[in-house]
């Protein structure tokens, strides 16, 4: 069991969903937190609450990640704050739904700023320390999108493959150096995400819930998995399923199931 008590975690994204979910079972584990997401009452609230309830320190960083400086801009401020941070979780990301000319370049271009960008420039910033952590570790928030093409939602898919196949090179990389690393893929889940991407009443599918998510990352992460795909056994097969068919056929079968109705 991995003693929690006591750590770092710098969680992006904590505002809502499961990056709030993250927040909630590592203050109850006795992690203190850096909390980031653009949304700084939602945060105070988060932290006000979680520090009444738990004997831990809470720290709030209102930074939009969607720029190339955001990740700079919150690593110069956890260093201001004197905070040494184990546990880094890359969660805030968004998607953007619809055939790529009729949606927005700069909501798409925000989208690989913040799901690629971001993560790539916060996990390179924050690895030298993590390493040096016993127990360091980093879980970066994929996507079941991640492992075939994502048409009418197509910068979304590509930008959960980056997550994925980045997350699993560091694994190998640096998991013998005793650090955790692991790309956390869920499917549909009860967020903030569906409304925010817009789009298709067909998404609306069954969903998980943060909370169950997060226990998975965290076992996920106890198992020294690279990946994790929480949920309904579904996620896990129909994910896989695309390994053993021609991928244009996975192309043309992942846009009958995600064309507009
Ligand atoms: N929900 C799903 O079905 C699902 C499935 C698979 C993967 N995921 C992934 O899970 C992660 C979390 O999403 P969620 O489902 O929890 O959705 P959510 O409730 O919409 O949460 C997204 C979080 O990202 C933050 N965020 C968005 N834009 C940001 C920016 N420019 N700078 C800093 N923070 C920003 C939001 O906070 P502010 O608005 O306050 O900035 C919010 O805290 C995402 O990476 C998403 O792709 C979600």
């Amino acid at each position: 069991m991995i003693d929690y008590q006591g750590k770092w975690a710098l969680i992006t994204g904590a505002s809502s969903g499961i990056g709030e979910a993250f927040a909630r079972e590592l203050a109850k584990r006795g992690a203190h937190l850096v909390l980031v997401a653009r949304r700084k009452d939602k945060l105070h609230k988060l932290a006000t609450e979680l520090m009444g309830r738990y004997q831990i320190e809470v720290d709030v960083l209102p930074i939009d990640l969607a720029s190339i400086q955001g990740a700079y801009q919150v690593y110069i401020e956890v260093q201001k704050l004197s905070r040494s941070i184990d546990i880094l979780i890359n969660n805030a990301g968004f998607g953007v739904s619809g055939k790529l000319q009729e949606t927005s370049l700069e909501k798409n271009q925000d989208l690989i700023l913040l799901n690629v960008l971001s993560v790539s420039n916060l996990t390179q910033l924050f690895l030298p320390e993590i390493i040096k952590k016993k127990n360091g570790m980093i879980i970066n928030v994929a996507s079941t999108a991640a492992f075939q093409p994502t048409p009418y939602m197509s910068t979304y898919g590509a930008s959960k493959a980056f997550v994925l196949s980045f997350t699993e090179a560091l694994w190998a990389e640096y998991h013998q150096e005793g650090i955790h690393i692991l790309a956390l893929c869920p499917g549909p889940v009860d967020t903030e995400f569906f409304k925010v991407m817009g789009g298709d009443e067909a998404l609306l599918l069954k969903r998980d819930n943060p909370q169950s998510v997060v226990k998975a990352a965290l076992e996920g992460i106890s198992q020294d998995k690279s990946y994790v795909i929480p949920g309904p056994k579904r996620n896990y097969w129909l994910t896989h399923l695309s390994r053993f068919v021609p991928r244009k056929m996975v192309a043309k079968i992942s846009e009958r199931i995600l064309r507009p109705r």
